[in-house]
C-alpha cells in the first residue's frame, strides 16, 4: 500500500473544527466548479458555505460522513432520515450531498462513504435507501449502480443546468441486517 492510500479515512462527523470547515469548502467549491456540487451551479459566498457546513450538523436526522485524505476533509456524504412523526417511513433513508474534491477522486472515498452511510443506515434499522442523480453525474451513477442500486425511474424535468432540461435518475436499495442498535435523535 503506498503512502497516499494509507492516508484515506472516512468516519461519521459530530464536530467540525475551523479547518475541517475550510476544508469542507474548498472541496465543495471545487467540486461546483467541476460541475458536480450537489445543487450549486456556481459556489456560493464563502460564508454562506461555512453556514451551510456547520448547519448540516445541527439537523437532528441528518449524520454527516466526511471523508479524509492526508488529514484534510476532501469530501462528504450525509444519510437523512425521516423526521420522528414520519413513522410510515422510518425504515427509509436517504443518501444526499455525496461528493468528493476532484483532486481526491479515484481512490475509494466515495465508495467508502456510501457504505459508511449503508452501515449507520442498518443500525437504525433501515431497511431502504433512497437516492437521485442527474443524468449527467456519470461517476455517481457507476458507483450507486455497482453498490447494487436499482433505477427504479426517471424525471425528465429534473433539473435545469445552464437553460438545458436535465433527466434526473431515481434509485433504491433494500438493506440486509438492519439490526436497529441506534437510537433516533431525540
Ligand atoms: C461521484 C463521486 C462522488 C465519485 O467519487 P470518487 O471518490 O472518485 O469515487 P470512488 O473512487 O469511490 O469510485 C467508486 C466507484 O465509482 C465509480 N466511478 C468513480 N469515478 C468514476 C468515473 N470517473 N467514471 C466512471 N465511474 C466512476 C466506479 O464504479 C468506481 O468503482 P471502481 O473504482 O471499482 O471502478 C465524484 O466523482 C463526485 O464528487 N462527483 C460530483 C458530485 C456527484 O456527482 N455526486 C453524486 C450525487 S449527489
Amino acid at each position: 500500500m503506498n503512502e497516499a492510500v494509507s492516508s484515506l479515512s472516512v468516519e461519521q462527523a459530530y464536530e467540525l473544527s475551523d479547518s475541517d470547515i475550510a476544508d469542507l469548502c474548498d472541496a465543495a467549491e471545487s467540486a461546483i466548479l467541476d460541475g458536480g456540487g450537489f445543487g450549486w451551479l456556481k459556489p456560493p459566498p464563502r460564508d454562506l458555505l461555512e453556514r451551510y457546513w456547520r448547519g448540516v450538523l445541527l439537523v437532528p436526522e441528518r449524520e454527516l460522513f466526511v471523508a479524509r485524505y492526508e488529514g484534510h476533509a476532501v469530501g462528504s456524504a450525509q444519510l437523512v432520515r425521516p423526521p420522528r412523526n414520519n413513522e410510515a417511513q422510518n425504515s427509509i433513508a436517504t443518501i444526499t450531498t455525496n461528493f468528493v474534491a476532484p483532486w481526491a477522486r479515484g481512490h475509494g472515498l466515495a465508495r467508502d462513504l456510501t457504505v459508511a452511510c449503508e452501515k449507520s443506515a442498518r443500525q437504525h434499522g433501515v431497511r431502504f435507501i433512497n437516492l437521485d442523480v442527474r443524468e449527467t453525474q456519470d461517476a455517481a451513477i457507476q458507483l450507486y449502480e455497482s453498490l447494487g442500486y436499482e433505477r427504479w425511474g426517471s424525471n425528465p424535468n429534473y433539473a435545469v443546468v445552464n437553460g438545458k432540461t436535465i433527466v434526473g435518475h431515481y434509485y433504491t436499495k433494500a438493506l440486509k441486517n438492519g439490526s436497529g442498535k441506534k437510537g433516533h435523535p431525540k
